[in-house]
């Protein structure tokens, strides 16, 4: 692309500004690639990538030689680093004046709040209180007295809103065919627009082909998944929002605590997704396990064999309201003077149990769920000890769907399957993050969904732990089989 044909050509051009302020961008559109020397870029070919901050060092000392090197060749060189280092900064004009070569500072004078927005939206963000030490910094420089041959500013303008979500309609669920796979959303990147987000999500999850989109049930976010202070919202309204699109997608959680709400509140909630969405409700339940939640919220955390009393009752008094007719119910756990609950669900709502204890989930699965969610990794252990279960209670093991939750990390070709383990593994090995997460592309994850389905697996839950934008989805639609 055309460089700013105000400035002089060849020269060294040192790029100066906050995180976030567009230096990179700027530098892009205007500089061969060759010509950009980023000390971002150096960290991830010497570290792990380009967030290495342990390699800073052997990354500047890189970013040193070629500059260096370019300089002496009176070639055109773009340093694109934070640029706020005044040492640096010296040395470099230094560099340039021995070499003959014209000088230019490039300051980003990006409003603050745009550069946090856009760090914010970033997948490793740097810390808040970095970026207001950077844009402090910034605003402390007089780059003017500093001798370069020329000092050019740059602001820049906000990128352009998000789309308008279309009107609502309602669909009949999309047909099984084979292994299913539903989309589970555990994080909600949604910006400035979470129904647009939300919807969005949807959408594009329908036009990718995957069966269904299922909630996490959480009151405050989970550490194995983001910060507590991510938004997480409450599923079934959620879902109510969903059931308006004109989407075949299945809609359901994926698992509600049973220690939330009252049963009869649940079994009313569910009725009411069923009927509004044509008949594509699911309902997942658990125990709960996180005792955080609970207390924040004054919920009471009974022990673990209550809280699987619990689960039993709560079954058994969702599917006696989801009965027909109104007659008092007198069951195993529960007595219900009546059973008038209106609307009815349309279709029989499958109730999926999650967990993957063997004494008792399981056996509660085996007796009264339609499905049951266990970890992808050792399903078939799981799935073994569920039909003994089945056996057991006199059931018909082919009556309990086994399910699985995956958490793919899903890219395009083999460097972006590695840039997203990259971005995503946290203080995880690397290699541990990719094993975990079967990182690979599409084809792969088709080829290990088939293997699932060789072995009985109907469905799949997979949480992409770096959904982003809704659009991503299509890219990973030919990972459905
Ligand atoms: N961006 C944008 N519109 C611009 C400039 C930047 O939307 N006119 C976005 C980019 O797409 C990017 C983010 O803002 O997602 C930050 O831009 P970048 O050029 O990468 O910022 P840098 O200043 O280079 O940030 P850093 O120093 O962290 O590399
Ligand atoms: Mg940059």
């Amino acid at each position: 692309m055309a460089q700013d044909p105000s400035l002089p050509d060849p020269a060294l051009v040192v790029l100066v500004g906050a995180s976030g302020a567009g230096k990179s961008t700027w530098a892009q559109a205007r500089f061969r690639s060759a010509e950009i020397v980023s000390s971002d870029d150096l960290r991830g070919v010497v570290g792990s990538g380009r967030h290495d901050l342990d390699a800073s060092g052997d990354a500047f000392a890189l970013l040193d030689l070629i500059v260096a090197g370019r300089v002496r060749r009176g070639l055109t060189t773009v340093v694109d680093t934070l640029g706020l280092d005044v040492v640096r900064r010296r040395e470099w004009l230094d560099l340039a004046r021995a070499h003959g070569l014209p000088a230019v500072a490039v300051g980003f004078e990006t409003p603050p709040a745009l550069c946090r927005s856009r760090n914010a939206a970033r997948d490793r963000p740097v810390p808040a209180r970095v970026l207001t030490e950077q844009l402090r910094a910034f605003r402390g420089l007089a780059l003017d007295a500093e001798g370069w041959d020329r000092v050019a500013t740059v602001t820049t303008d906000e990128p352009a809103a998000a789309p308008v979500p279309q009107g609502p309609q309602t669909r009949s669920p999309r047909p099984r065919s084979g292994l299913d796979v539903v989309l589970q959303v555990s994080r909600f990147p949604w910006g400035e627009d979470p129904a647009a987000w939300l919807t969005g999500v949807a959408r594009a999850a329908d036009e990718a082909g995957f069966a269904g989109l299922a909630l996490m049930d959480h009151l405050i976010q989970v550490p194995q998944v983001g910060t507590a202070w991510e938004p997480i919202p409450e599923p079934w309204v959620t879902l109510g929002l969903l059931a308006g699109l004109d989407t075949g997608l299945r809609l359901g959680t994926l698992v509600s605590p049973v220690t939330f709400r009252p049963p009869g509140i649940t079994a009313k909630t569910v009725a009411t997704l069923d009927v509004i969405s044509g008949g594509r409700a699911f309902c997942g339940v658990g125990a709960g396990w996180w005792e955080r939640e609970h207390l924040a919220f004054g919920l009471p955390f009974p022990p673990p064999a209550e809280r699987l009393d619990l689960l039993e009752t709560a079954i058994e008094t969702m599917r006696a309201l989801w009965a027909t007719g109104t007659r008092p119910y007198d069951g195993q756990r529960v007595v219900l003077p009546e059973t008038t609950c209106y609307p009815r669900p349309v279709h029989d709502v499958p109730v999926l149990v999650g967990g993957a204890g063997e004494r008792r989930t399981l056996r509660i699965a085996a007796r009264l769920a339609d499905g049951c969610n266990v970890p992808v990794d050792v399903v078939e252990e799981k799935a073994a000890v569920l039909r003994r279960h089945c056996e057991e209670a006199g059931r018909d093991p082919a009556e309990v769907a086994v399910t699985v939750l995956d958490l793919p990390v899903v890219g395009r070709d083999r460097d972006d399957v590695w840039e997203r383990v990259e971005r995503l593994r946290g203080r995880t090995a690397a290699a541990t993050y990719a094993r975990r997460h079967h990182a690979g592309t599409p084809p792969q994850h088709r080829d290990r969904y088939r293997v699932l389905e060789e072995r009985g697996v109907h469905t799949v839950f997979a949480a992409l732990p770096d959904l982003g934008r809704p659009e991503d989805l299509l890219d990973v639609a030919a990972m459905l089989p």
